[in-house]
């Protein structure tokens, strides 16, 4: 008897993106197979957040193909953008109920769950504030409750603790992960922080840039042992990936 694999939920096909003249990612490849975590890195402008965006279906290549079978099969799809997106004129509490409310949760009940979710996030006693009175950390945890609310199939990231603390980016990775394995979907994530990408992903892949191509694929144990993000940066050989991928990216 043959063992059948599943087809990855997720998959680009010799993917190549325009703008106007200007070629962002050429002859990108790579799957993410069901219930893998993978983190895409890279330099500043070389094409990741583009990538995330075809993905989610709101862009599409000049040439190669895009398949998400979770997105095919209208299952729900958690994108948080590299800006936060908040809505000016809703509180925190209503900005996070958003998610819940856009999956068809009532309004009260999808306030309600989103007021629980608050101190999860570092944003209790923060409940009826705008987002024009947080920090910068403050919306951002705003958005990423507001995406991980309703447990998406497929988590999209684009670096979501870009403007957090080391202490509060390293409790998130866990909650992140947390929810990640609960939710049994699959993920990717965009992040500059090579630690972080090494820390909580099954598959790192990066990117050299202009136009934007795949450097290097590198398999990473490290979450899998369900160790803390914390505990995990102090595992033997982490070191190791944390620098291979360093050289990578400034060669
Ligand atoms: N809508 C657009 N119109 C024109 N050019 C674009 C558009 N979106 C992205 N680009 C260009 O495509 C390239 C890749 O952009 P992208 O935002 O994907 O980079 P990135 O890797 O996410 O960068 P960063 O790490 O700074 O967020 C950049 O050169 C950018 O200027
Ligand atoms: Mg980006």
């Amino acid at each position: 008897m043959s063992a059948t694999v599943a087809p990855a939920p997720v998959a680009l096909d010799a993917v190549t993106v325009r703008f106007g003249d200007y070629t962002a990612v050429e002859d990108v490849s790579f799957e993410v197979p069901h219930g893998t975590f993978l983190s895409i890195v890279g330099p500043s402008g070389c094409g990741k957040s583009t990538l995330l965006n075809l993905v989610s279906g709101l862009g599409r290549p000049a040439s190669g193909t895009v398949h998400n079978a979770i997105l095919a099969d209208g299952k729900r799809i958690g994108y948080m953008f590299q800006r936060d997106l908040l809505l000016d004129w809703r509180t925190v509490t209503q900005n996070v109920a958003l998610g819940l409310e856009a999956q068809g949760t009532p309004r009260r009940a999808a306030r309600a769950k989103a007021a629980e979710l608050l101190p999860t996030y570092g944003l209790a006693g923060f409940e009826s504030y705008y987002p024009c009175q947080l920090s910068g950390g403050m919306r951002q945890r705003a958005a990423f409750a507001r995406t991980m609310s309703t447990e998406p199939a497929l988590l999209l990231l684009d670096e979501p603790f870009s403007a957090l603390d080391y202490q509060t980016k390293l409790k998130l990775e866990a909650e992140l992960l947390l929810v990640f394995r609960r939710s049994g979907g699959t993920a990717l994530m965009v992040t500059h922080d090579i630690d972080e990408a090494v820390a909580v992903s099954d598959v790192v892949l990066v990117m050299s840039g202009r136009p934007g191509r795949i450097a290097a694929v590198h398999e990473v144990p490290f979450a899998a042992t369900g160790l803390a993000p914390f505990e995990v940066r102090e595992v033997e050989g982490f070191g190791h990936y944390v620098r291979t991928i360093w050289q990578e990216i400034e060669s």
